[in-house]
């Protein structure tokens, strides 16, 4: 009698843990076995944020996921994070040149791919925004992107019980407040790096490239590493890069001076076979029609960068061959990361 209760415990037990029974799916941690710690790749210059006062945890990087795919955070619970950065294309957003929010508003600038943001010394195609923490809210209250406010996005969240227990999980207590917000959203996607492309291969002696791949890296090297600075693909600068001038200022929207008009950030060029269209307006569609534009297309101002004055030169086998080089900065494995998919 003892023994067959026994054996009725034990299955039980058995039954519970095989299904699962006892937890709603989303406040299970994310698999002990899925690494979410951050590896700085080798040769790679130090992250400007490395989550020192925002410790990475399994429940935090699975809470900041959640937050990210949650269109709880905009004002008609219409759109997420994640509706102007889809993992599939490296984060960014294809299906519209310029970002697509709520009420089917369209913003004036293209949806940045994110990937390797721990690294980036300022955020937004302008830089208006300096400390990755603070990114999130910009979203949330932007009337062409989210439309909503922070008490109200943290009482929708209050009122979910499994939102209360994941910031239990996370932070030590219930309480859901901004700051709690932002840095379990940094959380995730700050630990997103991309360093899986043929060209980190190469580097790390495990590839090689072709002969085409090697004669584009050579051009590379002499014509767009000034600003696309490897191994991140950008110096964070801002520069003019002779784009057709329009209505938006660029850098000099945040400090107001005249020598920063018409300046960007210097976007990375990992993932471009994911990203386009291209330029902070989205208005290039290919990478063709990119090196055109710095072949034939720079438009002459005052700001523009003096490395681009005279145009780039290349002829149409250095253009090809460029392209060879170009495509192998493309990472397919992140993209397809089960850790960064909406669980
Ligand atoms: C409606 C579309 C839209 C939504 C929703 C949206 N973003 Fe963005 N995101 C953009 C656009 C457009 C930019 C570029 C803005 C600019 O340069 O002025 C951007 C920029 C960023 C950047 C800066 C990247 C860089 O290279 O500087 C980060 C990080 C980011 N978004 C994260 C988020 C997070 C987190 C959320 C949710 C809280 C979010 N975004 C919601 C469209 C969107
Ligand atoms: C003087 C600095 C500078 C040089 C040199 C330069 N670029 Fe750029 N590049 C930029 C800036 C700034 C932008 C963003 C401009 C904008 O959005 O309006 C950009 C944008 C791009 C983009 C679009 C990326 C995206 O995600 O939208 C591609 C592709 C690109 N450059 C490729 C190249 C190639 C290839 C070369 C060399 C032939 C090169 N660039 C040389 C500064 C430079």
């Amino acid at each position: 009698m003892k023994n067959s209760f026994s054996l009725f415990i034990f299955l039980l037990v058995l039954v519970c843990n095989l299904w699962s029974c006892h937890t709603d799916p989303l406040l299970q941690p994310i698999s002990k076995n899925t690494d979410i710690s951050f590896v700085q790749p080798t040769n790679w210059p130090a992250p400007n944020y490395n989550f020192q006062n925002n410790t990475l945890t399994p429940d935090g990087f699975a809470l900041g996921r959640r937050l990210f795919y949650d269109t709880r955070l905009s004002i008609d619970n219409t759109v997420a994070c994640a509706s102007c950065h889809e993992q599939s294309t490296a984060f960014a957003q294809i299906d519209h040149p310029t970002s697509h929010g709520v009420r089917n508003q369209l913003g004036n600038r293209n949806s940045p791919a994110l990937f390797n943001l721990a690294w980036h010394t300022s955020f937004f195609w302008d830089g208006g925004v300096n400390h990755i923490e603070n990114q999130p809210i910009a979203p949330i209250m932007n009337p062409v992107e989210m439309d909503e406010s922070l008490p109200n996005v943290i009482a929708k969240l209050n009122a979910d019980l499994s939102y209360r227990q994941q910031f239990k999980n996370a932070f030590g207590t219930e309480e859901i407040n901004t700051q709690r917000l932002q840095k379990a959203i940094v959380q995730f996607m700050g630990a997103i790096v991309s360093n899986q492309s043929k060209y980190d291969q190469v580097k790390n002696g495990k590839a090689s490239f072709t002969a085409d791949e090697q004669a584009g890296y050579v051009l590379f090297q002499q014509k767009c590493n000034t600003c696309h600075a490897e191994p991140l693909f950008t110096d964070f600068s801002f520069r003019n890069n002779g784009m057709p001038i329009t209505l938006d200022s660029g850098r000099a929207h945040i400090t107001g001076l005249a020598s920063d008009r018409f300046k960007f950030k210097v976007p990375s060029l990992r993932n471009l076979y994911f990203t386009k269209p291209y330029m902070h307006n989205g208005s290039i569609a290919t990478l063709d029609a990119v090196l055109d534009h710095y072949m034939s297309g720079i438009v002459q101002s005052s700001t523009l960068d003096p490395s681009l004055q005279n145009q780039i030169t290349l002829s149409a086998a250095d253009k090809s061959k460029l392209i060879a080089f170009l495509n192998t900065l493309n990472d397919y494995e992140f993209v397809k990361d089960v850790r960064f998919k909406k669980q």
